[in-house]
């Protein structure tokens, strides 16, 4: 947001001079009030009082390198390379420019907004400025392809007991990597792999979008929640997120490259949503009920011919209405 210094003095809640934001940003009081329109223009709420100055109306919840830092695990902060964005196409292609320029240590993007956000299957992903999270991170995994089956389930798992370690409840898994709530999606994941393949290394790029403030969305076409409007008691910090997030996240890939699958099995059997749910795949072709997921992640569906596994990235599964 271009005016985040300007949004920091309004953040006590306090009218402000024009004369006293001039001086403490070192601009002119025209150039206070050019910013004051361009962040009405991107969402805060701001009030002109005429003859005092300017009150911001309600919290805005800024993003911060050096707060998402501070909510990083130790153990991974100095290994980190974070990019925080004002606005980036996506912040998946972000990272994924980031290790093709050969960037050192952990690549992380985040954005206040993306131009470009994109989900699953070739959908766009809503990003509206300054309500959401939008996080990318570069996972590095040794050993091929073959490797990774299982990964987009372990992701699912590690946010959403991020989300739930920041007060969150009742987060459901929709497989294979759906963040869900009772009332709807709530965010999703989208791996993408870098094409080149070296002597067995495998970089995984793990875009996560999760919404956070996101009051109204009229693109979106289908049920969706926010952490706001599911737990509004709870102060949201996207900074807070953020750095839970990243520091589960590594703890997940690392248990995962030692320990393969097996240790996250039960974690997301317990959040399945569509467990003894009705449900189709392939196209209709396939009618059964939701059986949870086998040894290596996929679904499992009790038919009358017995129960069939479907694989991740074959067919999406639904529930039969
Ligand atoms: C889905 O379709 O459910 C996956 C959505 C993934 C969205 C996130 S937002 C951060 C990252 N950047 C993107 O362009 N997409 C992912």
């Amino acid at each position: 947001m271009k005016s985040k210094a300007l949004i920091n003095l309004l953040s006590d809640g306090d009218v402000h001079s024009g004369e006293f934001l001039a001086a403490q940003l070192g601009v002119s009081r025209t150039a206070v009030w050019k910013q004051v329109r361009r962040a009405m223009d991107e969402g805060v709420k701001i009030e002109t009082i005429r003859g005092r100055g300017y009150q911001l109306l309600s919290s805005v919840d800024l993003l911060d390198r050096d707060a998402i830092l501070a909510d990083v695990d130790n153990g991974y902060r100095s290994a980190l390379s974070l990019v925080v964005l004002d606005e980036v196409d996506s912040t998946n292609a972000e990272v994924l420019r980031q290790v093709a320029d050969g960037v050192s240590g952990v690549p992380v993007a985040i954005a206040d907004c993306q131009t470009a956000g994109r989900g699953r299957r070739g959908r766009v992903w809503s990003s509206p400025r300054g309500q959401n999270l939008y996080l990318s991170i570069g996972l590095t995994f040794h050993g091929g392809f073959s490797v990774l089956d299982g990964l987009s389930l372990v992701l699912g798992v590690a946010v959403a007991n991020a989300l739930e370690t920041l007060g969150a409840s009742d987060i459901g898994l929709k497989w294979p990597n759906d963040i869900f709530l009772p009332s709807g999606k709530l965010g999703g994941i989208l791996i993408e792999l870098q094409g080149e393949l070296q002597e067995g290394v495998v970089q995984v790029i793990a875009g996560i979008g999760i919404n956070v403030h996101m009051a109204e969305a009229e693109e979106v076409d289908q049920p969706w929640s926010s952490l706001g409007n599911a737990s509004p008691g709870i102060d949201w910090s996207r900074n807070a997120i953020a750095g839970n997030i990243i520091t589960a996240v590594l703890d997940a890939a690392h248990q995962f490259s030692e320990n393969g699958f097996p240790d996250f099995h039960a974690p997301w059997q317990r959040r399945d949503i569509f467990a003894g749910m009705p449900l189709e795949a392939r196209n209709g072709e396939l009618h059964g009920t939701g059986e949870g997921i086998d040894e290596a992640g996929n679904y499992l569906l009790r038919t009358e011919q017995g129960v069939v596994p479907v694989r991740a990235g074959e067919i999406s599964l639904r529930v039969v209405q």
